[in-house]
C-alpha cells in the first residue's frame, strides 16, 4: 500500500517522474470553484437521499467553503503528489473535517467530477463571452450610425469597386458577430447537461437521485448514458468551433483595421493607446492590437484541431487522454474572450478619417456601374452598356479623369443616350442613396439596420 487514495492495490509508490508527468493540478486548479460547486450539490444530493447525515453534510459544507476562501486568498497549497484539483481539495477536506471528508466522494467517480466540472466552468465563460460579443456589437451600431452617411469605396478583389457607406461596411461585422452569439447561445444548451451521477462509466449502486444535483447546479437536462457522460467532449470540439469562426471573423476584421491604419489607405486613426511603436524608427505607431488578434486566431483554430485529434480514437468510455482537453479549451476560451474584450475597447475609439474615405472613393471609377444602370434605364440591354461604360471608362484612364469629371460631351461619345442629369447618378452620394432597400448600403438602410440592430440586442 502507499499513500496516494487509490494506493491500495499498489506495492510501490509511483515513480517521481510519472507522478510529474501524470499530474494536472497546474492547470486544473483553475477549476477549483466549480470542483467546489459540484462537490456541494453531490453532497446534498447524497444527505436527501439518506447515504449522509446532517451533520457530515454541514461539516462538508463548512469545510468546502473554507478551502474555497483559503484557495482565493492564497493560501492554499496545491500539491502535484496528489495529481489534480479534484485530489487536491478533497485530501485538504479530509485534513480540515477529518473521516466525513472522506466519504463525499461516495456514489461518484472523478471521471463524472471532472466532465461537470469542465461544463459548469465552460457555462460561465460561454456567458461571459457572450456579455462581450453583446458589448462589441453596440460599439458598432453607434459607430455605423455616426457613419451613416460616410462615403468609402468597397472592394471586391481588394480593387474599388462601388460606394459603400462607412457604417454599412461595419454592420457587414455586426452581422457575422450575431451569428457568432447565436452559435454560442446553441453550444451553451449542449454544454448544460449533467454528467455527474455516471460515476466512472456505469453508474452507482446508491440511491442517488440526479434530479436533485440537476436542479441544485441548474444543468438544462440530465446526460441520459452513464458510458457516454464520462468520456464524451463534443461540446468542448462545439465551443472551438464556434469559437474558431468567431476569431477568424476577428482576424478579417483585424485585417481591414491594420490596412485602413496604414498611410497608403489612411482611411482610420486608432487612438494611441491600441498601438505601439518601434524601437528603432521613432516615426513608428503599430496597430498591434488588431494585429496580435488576428496572430491569436491560429492559436484557437489549433485548439479544435487539437481537440478532434484528442478525441478520434478514444474508445469508450473514460481514458486518460481526456486530461488534454483543458489546456486547448483554457487557451482558446481565454484567447477569445480577451480579443473580444480587447475590440470592444477599441471599436467606439476608432476615429475616421472621412475625407481621406471619400477621396478614396471618388478616385477608381467607383460609379461605373451607376452609369451602366443610368443607360439600361434609357432603354439598353445591360450587356451593351457594360461594353459603353468600359470604353468610357479606357478613356477616362488615359485622361486620368474619373467620370464624374468628364463634360457632356465627352460622355456622348459613347452613348447619345446620356444627357446632362447623368451627373446625378455619377455623384457618390447618387451611388449609395440608390442602393435603398433592405441590406443595401444608402445611408437611410443603414439607419433602418442599426434600428433593428438594438431591437435585437435588447431581446437578449
Ligand atoms: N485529471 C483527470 C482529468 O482531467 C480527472 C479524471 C481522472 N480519472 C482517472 N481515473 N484517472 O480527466
Amino acid at each position: 500500500k502507499t499513500n496516494q487514495s487509490w494506493g491500495g492495490r499498489f506495492s510501490e509508490p509511483v515513480d517521481a517522474f510519472v507522478a510529474r508527468f501524470t499530474a494536472s493540478v497546474d492547470f486544473d486548479q483553475r477549476l477549483y470553484r466549480h470542483d467546489i460547486m459540484g462537490s456541494l450539490a453531490h453532497a446534498n444530493m447524497l444527505t436527501r437521499v439518506g447515504v449522509l447525515n446532517a451533520d457530515e453534510l454541514k461539516a462538508i459544507e463548512d469545510g468546502l467553503n473554507a478551502i474555497q476562501q483559503e484557495i482565493e486568498a492564497g493560501q492554499f497549497e496545491w500539491r502535484t503528489d496528489l495529481e489534480d484539483v479534484h485530489m487536491n481539495i478533497e485530501a485538504r477536506l479530509t485534513e480540515r473535517i477529518g473521516i466525513t471528508g472522506k466519504k463525499l466522494h461516495t456514489g461518484r467517480s472523478r471521471n463524472d467530477q471532472v466532465a461537470t466540472d469542465i461544463r459548469l466552468w465552460l457555462r460561465d465563460e460561454i456567458d461571459a463571452i457572450l456579455a462581450e460579443i453583446t458589448r462589441l456589437q453596440q460599439g458598432l451600431l453607434e459607430l455605423a450610425e455616426r457613419e451613416a452617411d460616410t462615403i468609402m469605396p468597397g472592394f471586391t478583389h481588394l480593387q474599388t469597386a462601388q460606394p459603400v457607406t462607412f457604417g454599412h461596411h461595419l454592420l457587414a461585422w455586426f452581422e457575422m458577430l450575431s451569428r457568432d452569439h447565436e452559435r454560442l447561445v446553441d453550444c451553451r444548451k449542449r454544454t448544460n447537461r449533467m454528467p455527474l451521477g455516471s460515476a466512472a462509466l456505469a453508474g452507482t449502486t446508491y440511491p442517488i437521485d440526479r434530479t436533485v444535483t440537476c436542479e441544485l447546479l441548474g444543468f438544462e437536462a440530465i446526460s441520459g448514458n452513464s458510458l457516454d457522460g464520462v468520456s464524451d467532449r463534443d461540446f468542448a470540439i462545439e465551443f472551438c468551433a464556434a469559437a474558431s469562426l468567431a476569431m477568424m471573423h476577428l482576424s478579417r476584421f483585424s485585417e481591414e483595421l491594420v490596412m485602413w491604419a496604414s498611410a497608403q489607405f489612411n482611411f482610420i486613426n486608432l487612438p494611441d493607446r491600441f498601438c505601439t511603436g518601434s524601437s528603432i524608427m521613432p516615426q513608428k505607431k503599430n496597430p498591434d492590437v488588431p494585429e496580435l488578434i488576428r496572430g491569436k486566431s491560429g492559436r484557437v483554430f489549433g485548439a479544435l484541431t487539437g481537440l478532434l485529434t484528442l478525441m478520434k480514437g478514444q474508445p469508450l468510455a473514460y481514458n486518460k487522454d481526456n486530461q488534454e482537453d483543458k489546456e486547448p479549451l483554457f487557451d482558446a476560451a481565454d484567447t477569445l474572450r480577451d480579443s473580444l474584450r480587447a475590440f470592444a475597447d477599441m471599436v467606439p475609439a476608432i476615429e475616421p478619417k472621412r475625407e481621406f474615405m471619400r477621396e478614396a472613393a471618388r478616385r477608381g471609377f467607383s460609379t461605373a456601374t451607376d452609369l451602366a444602370d443610368y443607360l439600361v434605364r434609357q432603354g439598353l440591354p445591360f450587356r451593351d452598356c457594360h461594353e459603353i461604360v468600359g470604353l468610357a471608362v479606357r478613356y477616362g484612364v488615359e485622361q486620368n479623369r474619373d467620370l464624374a469629371e468628364m463634360s457632356l460631351d465627352e460622355l456622348r461619345q459613347f452613348s447619345d443616350k446620356i444627357h446632362d442629369d447623368v451627373f446625378a447618378v455619377l455623384t457618390l452620394e447618387g451611388s449609395v442613396n440608390a442602393r435603398n432597400h433592405i441590406g443595401g448600403t444608402a445611408p437611410a438602410q443603414v439607419r433602418a439596420a442599426v434600428a433593428r440592430g438594438r431591437a435585437l440586442l435588447a431581446q437578449r
